[in-house]
């Protein structure tokens, strides 16, 4: 077992282990008085862990109700939140009680967002339980729902007071999701660990994957320790994402998933930093390589550079004529470049 500690505004601690989920109730015990909880988590988790976590919250004292929700992105919405409302006014949930998030980036997100506004702000604790929740969503504080306008248009950030990563959950996630997961994996090796990038490349992830999941949470606490609110650090981020996004647009959410499409996005614009000389010779045959080893795709049919750029510079984080490009150095070392959309354009190679 390995304790991170994130010390954004009041300082949380992520802990990542194995087989700890039945000791959330204990790990949370220590972070808060509460007597009520709610679980917030989704219908393909819920009959698996919520038993097991809402037993370990009754021993440890709290009160645990429950709410469930359909499994997936489109259940992330306003509506599902109100739900959420009702449960927490049933359960006479107060400020002094706790939300608990047990799932993936959906629960986490929507369960983090409620907290958030619930009597303008409760404690919440996030227990992932895919990929990239462990690695990715359920650190850094960002919560919130879509809109149909558009994904993550209403959110807040809002900090847990807990996040508890066992392993052991990943045994039951699909495949597909591992997958999109490793998608993220990789990039915080591109962007900001070499050492990691190669370890990817020359082990067995499974045989590796505690470490593994422990850097990557290491990362992102370091990058959003330094730039809590979205800046140029946190941007770095995004590496593969402009372009990933606009191609989960244009296939309308039901093409690519979203780890396929940010490994066609890194690929692409790494292959397009190595023909304009930014980026160093070699990297964008090692990042294919990487991708195609966890059965990551590279590229994208169907879809124009054109179709690719007018996207891509309609997205909400484009601000006036021009784009914040993530690009690599070499394999380890990101930076940003900010271009004009006609520069983007001829960039990317139209
Ligand atoms: N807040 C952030 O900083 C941030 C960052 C990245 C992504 N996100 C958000 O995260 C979401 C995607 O996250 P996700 O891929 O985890 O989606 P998800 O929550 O829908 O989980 C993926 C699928 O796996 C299932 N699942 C999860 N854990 C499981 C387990 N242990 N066993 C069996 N099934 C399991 C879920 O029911 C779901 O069907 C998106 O909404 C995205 O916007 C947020
Ligand atoms: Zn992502």
């Amino acid at each position: 077992m390995q304790t991170i500690t994130c010390g954004t505004g009041r300082s949380y601690d992520i802990i990542v282990g194995r087989d700890i989920i039945d000791k959330s109730g204990e790990l949370i015990r220590k972070v808060s008085q509460a007597k009520r909880a709610v679980i917030i988590s989704d219908t393909n988790v819920a009959p698996i862990y919520a038993d097991r976590v809402a037993g370990s919250l009754y021993s440890a004292g709290f009160e645990p109700a429950r709410a469930c929700f359909k499994a997936g992105e489109k259940s992330k919405n306003l509506n599902i939140i109100s739900e959420f409302y009702s449960i927490f006014s049933d359960a006479g949930i107060t400020r002094d009680d706790i939300i608990i998030a047990l799932g993936g980036g959906v629960t986490g997100d929507m369960a983090g967002f409620a907290a958030a506004t619930w009597l303008r702000g409760v404690d919440f604790v996030q227990i992932p339980t895919s990929l990239l929740a462990q690695v990715d969503s359920s650190v850094g504080g960002k919560t919130g729902v879509d809109l149909p306008v558009g994904k993550n248009l209403v959110g807040a950030f809002w900090q847990p007071s807990l996040v508890i990563c066992d392993i052991d959950t990943l045994k039951t996630l699909p495949e597909k999701y591992f997958t999109d997961g490793m998608a993220e994996i990789i990039k915080y090796g591109c962007i900001l660990s070499k050492s990691l990038f190669e370890k990817l490349e020359n082990f067995e992830i499974n045989s590796i994957l505690e470490d593994v999941i422990s850097e990557c949470i290491s990362l992102k606490v370091d990058v959003v320790e330094k730039d809590e609110r979205e800046s140029d650090r946190r941007r770095l981020l995004n590496f593969g994402h402009t372009i990933g996004h606009a191609i989960e647009k244009l296939q309308k959410y039901e093409g690519l998933t979203h780890g396929q499409a940010v490994a066609v996005g890194m690929a692409y614009i790494t292959k397009a930093g190595e023909i304009a000389g930014v980026t160093a010779p070699d990297t964008y045959a090692r990042l294919v390589n990487l991708l195609q080893q966890y059965s990551l795709p590279i590229e994208v049919k169907g879809i124009t550079n054109k179709q690719l750029c007018t996207a891509a510079m309609n997205d909400k984080k484009c601000t006036g004529n021009s784009i914040n490009l993530v690009l690599l150095k070499e394999i380890g070392c990101a930076f940003i470049e900010r271009m004009g959309f006609a520069e983007f354009e001829g960039f990317i190679g139209l």
